[in-house]
């Protein structure tokens, strides 16, 4: 059987196939200048029509004419009371007849209910679930692309991953399990069209906590749902490993003798760490839980820096810590809310019509209106997800730059902001703290202390991340390896040994 390494991430994803020395990536996006990586956001669209609606809004929206008659009904019933010729008598009962007629026709009424909603149906109105059901799937660049041509006939869903953990109404966990088990099911074809073999197996990697508020149910119910997935896209056998893990076995490859070490994996969604004893005789074993020392890990990743980089460096712009005429501070919430692409309920009331009616009530007394514009902009055409995603680059930019001007033409074409080296550091000052503690953490969970350092993941690639961490440990040997290959690289290490 032929088992792949799946590293399921929350920013990017790869697929790699190993024989125990070497890794062959499968190339998954062709439109992207890294095709061996491809994003995890998914659009799903609409080419020309929408669906019929789900059964229970046609319901409603019946339920809803039905009162509308039935007040029509009560007024031709009073105006019949009050009729003084027979004449008149006879024309209300006709009225009332027909009224009734139309309330008892279920048929017509559907049908006339199914054409108001069609005459007004937007995708904001179909849930996810139909959308998995009904809609095209674009993954990767191409999916984004579409995505900022034409955002009104899809949806983005910017980080699946992200919502696995968290509280998810029954048809919510339906919808994310459709929707992964398309992405794994994409992954897969793609993997047997570049080796030319069916694949049956894989290796997932899993976060040590999954994002989410909800602890331990949460996890068994992220695991649960790509457990799910992954048999519904034709996976017969299936595993997860710890993330932090697999990176760790892609960097005993490089050992020559037994060392503990200490990985730290900052990616997307989650930080994860362990310590783990490297090199000893259980090294090509499929179970490794005698030479893990201790693991930790938490929701936070570099999705949450390109957060904190708005709050601190662009939202100022958009009237966050300005004030009314009458000294009324504007309220934060609007702008936390703005950036909360990872948490469904909070991110629809930030882009519902009473959010919008409150923030343009709020810029007519704003002492300066044109800032707030700017976030009216984004709250009426719903421009979250783009806002995060140009801080993410932001911040990647800011990598290698000292100085970098943001474009922000899609909220106002004149509209960019001046970032430095700087302002990225003071934004990520509380970032870093909670990821230095989950280091700690994990150390003081150990018997045994490292000897040598690994930092992978994305986030690693960020010199603020690299200094902080290496002070943290000034006489530590650091290994090199990529920053993103190494997990997925590790998972299709452990690939092979199932
Ligand atoms: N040059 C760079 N400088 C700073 N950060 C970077 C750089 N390149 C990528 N990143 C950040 O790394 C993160 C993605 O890392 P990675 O691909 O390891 O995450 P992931 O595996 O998708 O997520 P997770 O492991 O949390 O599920 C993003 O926040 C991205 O902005
Ligand atoms: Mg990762």
């Amino acid at each position: 059987m032929v088992t792949i390494g799946i590293d399921y991430g929350t920013s990017n994803s790869e697929v790699v196939l190993s024989d125990g020395k070497h890794h062959q990536f499968v190339e998954l996006d062709s439109d992207s200048k890294t095709p061996f990586k491809i994003r995890s956001s998914v659009f799903i669209y609409y080419e020309d029509d929408l669906p019929m609606p789900p059964v229970e809004v046609i319901e409603e929206k019946v339920q809803h004419i039905k009162r509308g008659i039935s007040a029509q009904l009560d007024k031709a019933k009073d105006k019949y009371e009050e009729a003084t010729t027979p004449a008149e008598q006879r024309r209300y009962l006709t009225q009332i007849d027909q009224l009734r007629g139309e309330f008892h026709n279920t048929p017509k009424l559907q049908r006339r209910a199914i054409n108001e909603l069609l005459k007004h149906q937007s995708v904001d109105d179909l849930p996810l679930y139909k959308m998995v059901e009904t809609g095209t799937f674009l993954f990767g660049e191409a999916g984004f692309k579409q995505y900022l041509k034409t955002p009104e006939k899809g949806r983005l869903i910017y980080s699946p991953k992200n919502f696995l953990g968290a509280s998810l109404l029954s048809g919510q966990r339906d919808a994310f399990v459709g929707l992964i088990a398309k992405q794994l099911g994409f992954f897969k074809s793609k993997a047997e069209a570049q080796l030319g073999k069916t694949v049956e197996g894989a290796v997932v990697g899993r976060p040590v906590k999954y994002h989410g508020t909800r602890g331990e149910d949460g996890n068994q119910q992220a695991i649960s749902i790509m457990r799910d997935a992954a048999t519904l896209a034709g996976f017969k056998k299936i595993d997860f490993l710890e993330e932090p893990i697999a990176a760790a076995y892609r960097i005993e490859q490089q050992l020559t003798e037994e060392k503990v070490a200490l990985v730290v994996d900052i990616g997307g969604g989650t930080t994860d760490i362990c310590l783990i004893r490297l090199g000893t005789q259980q090294q090509h074993q499929y179970d490794r839980q005698q030479d893990v020392l201790s693991v930790t890990g938490t929701r936070l990743g570099g999705m949450e820096c390109d957060k904190n980089l708005i709050l601190k460096s662009i939202a100022p712009s958009m009237g966050l810590g300005s004030e009314t005429t009458n000294g009324i501070p504007v309220p934060p919430l609007y702008y936390n809310d703005m950036v909360a692409v990872d948490d469904i309920p909070r991110l629809n009331s930030f882009f519902s019509d009473e959010m919008g009616l409150e923030i343009a009530q709020t810029m007519s007394v704003a002492k300066e209106p044109e800032k707030l514009e700017k976030l009216l902009t984004v709250q009426e055409e719903k421009l979250s997800a783009r806002l995060v995603n140009s801080s993410r680059l932001a911040k990647e930019m800011l990598s290698a730059k000292p100085h970098i001007v943001l474009p922000l033409k899609y909220i106002d074409p004149q509209y960019q902001v001046e970032l430095t080296e700087a302002d990225l550091k003071r934004s990520m000052i509380g970032w870093m703290a909670r990821v230095k503690s989950l280091i700690t953490e994990c150390l003081k969970k150990s018997p045994e202390q490292p000897e040598i350092l690994f930092i992978t993941g994305g986030m690693s690639l960020s010199p603020v991340v690299q200094a902080e961490i290496k002070a943290m440990f000034p006489n530590l040997p650091v290994v090199e390896a990529d920053a993103f290959k190494s997990i997925s690289e590790g998972l299709s290490i452990q690939a092979t040994r199932l």
